[in-house]
């Protein structure tokens, strides 16, 4: 059985208190939702060790939105994955196409951004996805394909088992536009074959989350898909019943 997952991104968003306030409501509301639902926070840099404090022991995971791809050392202004794991995060988010987009990442920065979170037993949640242009050309399977190849077919079978896939196609990200369920379960679908022509049988183990404008009002349809395992979550994280409404909408109460 895939894990079902809802993470939320909170990008740029809340200040300290705010991001504080914003977990306690989505602790105290975790129980309205099925426990077979993952959650999973993903706070700034600098909510996340009081963010820590609020979900230890609700079973709400913590993860970075980023993490450098250096160990350590003179690297002004980066955040190593050894110091979010000493705070409390278990996952990172890594290849989010607005990092892809507007801080020049790579596949080749990317790489060794994963080597940096494995060494420091943090589970990547890694994003691919088209833009409009490349869905228009019909070449988002050969974007993502390669997102994939370029990234994830240079981790050891043994990274992969604990890998996290998001599927965002960038024309959907805080557009309002969402993907159709058709379209996500059509994708999903190829992504895990890609991945099952290079691990194999490990492939059908692997949680895809849906992202793009994912709400509580099309969750149940998209999380219903068979390759669907769950969403990354942006805007409608930043509300705490919007958030917990994915879960119950998606995986039931
Ligand atoms: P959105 O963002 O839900 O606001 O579209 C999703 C994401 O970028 O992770």
């Amino acid at each position: 059985m895939r894990k079902k997952i809802v993470a939320g991104n909170w990008k740029m968003n809340t200040l300290p208190a705010e991001g504080v306030a914003l977990a306690q409501e989505v602790v105290a509301g975790k129980g309205t939702v099925c426990n077979c639902v993952n959650f999973i926070v993903c706070p700034p840099f600098t909510h996340l060790s009081e963010v820590a404090r609020v979900v230890k022991g609700s079973g709400i995971a913590l993860g970075a939105q980023n993490c450098a791809a250096e160990e350590k050392g003179a690297y002004t202004g980066e955040v190593s994955a050894a110091m979010i794991a000493a705070l409390g995060c278990e996952y990172v988010i890594l290849g989010h196409s607005e990092r892809r987009q507007y801080y020049g990442e790579t596949s080749a920065t990317l790489n060794r951004k994963m080597a940096q979170a494995y060494a420091h037993g943090l589970t990547p949640i890694y994003c691919v996805g088209e833009n409009l242009e490349e869905r228009e050309a019909g070449k988002h399977f050969d974007v993502v394909k390669a997102q994939i190849e370029e990234v994830v077919y240079e981790l050891t079978p043994e990274q992969f088992s604990k890998l996290v896939i998001a599927y965002e196609p960038v024309w959907a990200i805080g557009t309002g536009k969402t993907a159709t369920a058709e379209q996500a379960q059509e994708i999903h679908a190829y992504i895990r074959q890609v991945l099952a022509a290079k691990f194999g049988a490990a492939a059908a183990e692997t949680a895809i989350l849906y992202g793009g404008s994912c709400k509580p009002g099309n969750a149940a349809e998209l999380f219903a898909k068979e390759d669907v395992d769950g969403g990354l979550i942006g805007g409608a994280a930043l509300k705490a019943e919007d958030f917990l409404a994915i879960g119950r909408n998606g995986f039931g109460k």
